[in-house]
């Protein structure tokens, strides 16, 4: 069967009114929102909103409000046409939105969304202006779409998190489904950013799964002491030459605070950088 070619738009309030005229035939909507640069990781969430939704949006976005500065706002990938020609491998999907930053945020622009309780560790503390704008622009496009589902990736588990709270604290009328993390053979999670390392580094990038693996093995051997459980997993991490450790984590699945002991469910959350490429994967533990 053909791809469905989707319809490129720019500008919100243009989706919004062919989101409106669809939504009044009773076709349901799912958005799955992006920075492009898209892979496995992407598609997977677009397949799922695919056999979940009548029609499914997908927002390419580099959104410069969850950029600190200094981050890698500037060089982010920005290739619609290969993000295009993706999607039709994955038979199309209905819609793109592809705003310009001034199509999001125009002249005179000036609202901010705050997110307490799981903002405030890990990548919160690493990246403190993050989430307010994660928050901000994935809030505009539940309100711009009007989508009945929104698909995001456990890969961000902490952003996965913030959304969700969002959506509570703010009785959106959205359902969010969060989909499993797509690897690569040898373990990496797939992520746009994995392009910035070199042969070198992408070699010594599965050091994080590893560690991920290393850390259940030993509570499925009945390790429950969660400072020992990271102390393993840093010294597996510091056996690769260009990584240095943001943050290691094992957590509540729900609040995010720290454990001190592995008894009932937790996630295990890291952040490391390769060189200068910073990833972070999560793994949580049954
Ligand atoms: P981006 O990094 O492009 O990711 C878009 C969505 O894809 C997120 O929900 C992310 O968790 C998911 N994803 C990325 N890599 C994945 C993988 N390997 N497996 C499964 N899912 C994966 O996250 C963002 O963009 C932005 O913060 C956004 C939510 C679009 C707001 O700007």
């Amino acid at each position: 069967m053909a791809a469905i070619q989707p319809e490129v738009i720019n500008n919100p309030r243009v989706l919004s009114e062919r989101l409106g005229a669809l939504r009044r035939e009773g076709k349901t909507i799912g958005l799955v929102p992006t920075m492009g640069a898209l892979h496995e990781g992407h598609l997977s969430l677009v397949r799922r909103s695919k056999s979940l939704c009548d029609v499914t949006v997908v927002s390419i976005f580099v959104n410069p409000t969850q950029f600190a500065p200094g981050e890698d706002y500037e060089k982010y990938p920005r290739v619609l046409d290969a993000d295009l020609a993706c999607l039709e491998s994955v038979g199309g999907v209905d819609f793109v939105l592809a705003p310009a930053p001034a199509d999001m945020y125009p002249e005179g622009f000036d609202a901010h969304v705050h997110i307490g309780g799981v903002t405030r560790r890990l990548e919160g503390e690493f990246r403190p202006t993050h989430f307010d704008g994660v928050a901000l622009v994935v809030l505009k496009l539940f309100n711009i779409s009007r989508a009945d589902t929104a698909f995001f990736g456990q890969k961000d588990y902490q952003q996965a998190a913030v959304i969700q709270k969002m959506v509570r604290d703010l009785n959106l009328p959205i359902d969010i489904r969060v989909c499993p993390i797509v690897r690569e053979a040898d373990g990496l999670a797939m992520s746009s950013r994995n392009k910035y390392l070199s042969e070198s580094e992408r070699k010594e990038a599965p050091i994080l799964k590893k560690s991920l693996d290393l850390a259940a093995r030993l509570v499925s051997g009945g390790a429950t002491d969660a400072a020992e459980i990271k102390y393993r997993m840093r010294a597996l991490i510091e056996t690769a030459p260009s990584s240095a450790i943001d943050y290691i984590s094992i957590a509540d699945p729900d609040t995010l605070e720290e454990l001190d002991a592995v008894e009932g469910s937790a996630v295990i959350l890291l952040a490391v950088r390769i060189g200068t490429t910073r990833l972070i994967d999560n793994m949580i533990l049954p």
